[in-house]
């Protein structure tokens, strides 16, 4: 965040510039100084607010307000802003398209006017246009809306006064949005009447879905277009075009698989998506379709560790892959920020039901629990706004698995770089070949 210090020479800059214009030319200068209730505010411990307030990018707004009158801010202590905040409405705040709704809630906060602790009690207009009561109860407590107050007076300053105040407040028309986007949300993970059916047995529509602008949300949810399992049938080839083809998603698969084979160190992963599995063709189909993909990609290292064991289930490779791809667009930069703001965060996978956690550990993201863990390694090693491929340092597997699949002790070289075959491959070609069913790979052959 902004500093007040430098944001008071910000001030002082722009005063200056004003009055070095010619006396009535625009913009008109500021009233502001440094004993103003905003440069309080950013200087104050209520470092939370501040920070949303120029994630906002209100900073501007309220210096014209206090220029003309002063302003009353209820300011949420941190908590109230950190772990008492449902994680999902947070999220919700801090997407950009949402900018108009973070912004109505703060200005909820602020009247514009100044109200003492001795003006209480009150009824007035916030900022934000929206109606606020501040009552007492019958023990003689402040309450703003559905707030208590816990520091009258905090901050009190020529232009206006900070009042702490135990909780967020949320103006009814922020609530509304907020249901809106969730419902809309939920609405497309359990589709509604009236919309496209999925038949049950193949996961495909019942009948071709309606035409959808180029470049909207696909509209079936991403499990339910992805291929059946290879416990059902073997996937189908990739057909010479999709319902609606927005998207070369063969070629951005390609794309990243050669990036990674580049890259060094993921070649087993490679290997896996291309030769051992059908999830490239996989992939590539559903970003053809209009999904997105993040691909944690275990490195060469961690992919050494994987036992027989682990792989001797049909259809285990392509159940591990699963659990590493998340159908969502994550970078690095944008899963290190959410894991920093809401400590733990779980992604979706590919893996039905099986979410992977995130949280932030050493300044970077740890992904899994205890010692099924891993580090992501090498950040955004391709990311293309459709695909996202993150290096991690282990194999991840759901929680309830996680006690069978911790090969701690192998001790682990550093794998060489000659072209060759992978390791994984091989074994796995040798267990389906075992079981008589290396028909199906024929890289295997
Ligand atoms: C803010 O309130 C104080 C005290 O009531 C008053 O002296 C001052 O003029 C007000 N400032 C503005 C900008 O209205
Ligand atoms: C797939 O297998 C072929 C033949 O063994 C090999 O040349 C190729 O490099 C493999 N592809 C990847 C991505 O590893």
């Amino acid at each position: 965040m902004v500093s007040p210090q430098i944001y008071g020479v910000f001030l002082i800059l722009l005063t200056a510039t004003a009055s070095a214009l010619p006396e009535n030319q625009n913009p008109p200068p500021k009233q502001i100084n440094s004993n103003s209730v905003l440069v309080a505010l950013l200087d104050s411990h209520y470092t939370e607010l501040s920070e949303l307030v120029e994630k906002a990018l209100l900073l501007q707004k309220l210096e014209e307000a206090v220029s003309r009158h002063n302003i009353t801010i209820f300011a949420p202590k941190n908590e109230a802003l950190e772990r008492d905040l449902d994680p999902e409405f947070k999220q919700f705040l801090l997407e950009p398209r949402n900018l108009k709704s973070l912004q109505k809630l703060l200005l909820f906060h602020m009247i514009p006017t100044r109200i003492e602790s001795k003006n209480w009690p009150f009824h007035h207009t916030s900022l934000c246009d929206e109606k606020i009561l501040l009552k007492e109860n019958k023990n003689g407590e402040k309450i703003v809306g559905n707030a208590k107050v816990i520091k009258s007076d905090d901050i009190i300053r020529p232009d206006g006064i900070i009042h702490g105040i135990e909780r967020l407040l949320v103006p009814k028309s922020v609530q509304q949005d907020f249901n809106a986007r969730r419902s809309l949300r939920a609405t497309s993970a359990v589709l509604p009447e009236g919309a496209p059916e999925v038949d049950p047995r193949t996961h495909r529509l019942k009948k071709p879905a309606p035409p959808v602008p180029v470049g909207s949300p696909p509209v079936l949810p991403v499990f339910d277009a992805l291929a059946p399992g290879p416990s059902l049938a073997p996937a189908p080839a990739p057909g010479p075009g999709g319902p609606h083809h927005h998207f070369d998603g063969e070629s951005q698969v390609k794309d990243f698989i050669q990036t990674l084979l580049h890259y060094g160190g993921y070649n087993e992963m490679a290997d896996i998506l291309v030769n051992l599995t059908s999830l490239a063709s996989e992939m590539g189909r559903l970003v053809s379709e209009g999904y997105v993909l993040t691909v944690l990609a275990p490195n060469d290292e961690a992919m050494a560790k994987l036992t027989t064991d682990q792989l001797s289930e049909p259809g285990a490779p392509e159940q591990i892959m699963y659990y590493h791809l998340i159908p969502e667009y994550q970078t690095e930069e944008s899963m290190y920020n959410s894991v920093r703001r809401f400590g733990k965060v779980k992604y979706d996978t590919l893996r039905l039901p099986h979410k992977v956690a995130a949280e932030e550990a050493d300044g970077s993201v740890k992904f899994g629990q205890g010692e099924g863990s891993a580090y992501l390694f090498d950040p955004d090693i391709y990311t293309d706004g459709r695909i996202s491929v993150q290096g991690i340092d282990g194999v991840l597997f759901p929680v309830e698995e996680s006690s069978t699949v911790v090969p701690k002790s192998a001790p682990v070289s550093k794998i060489a770089s000659k072209p060759r075959r992978g390791r994984l491959l091989e074994m796995a070609c040798s267990m389906l070949g075992a079981v008589g069913q290396n028909s199906h790979f024929s890289s295997c052959h």
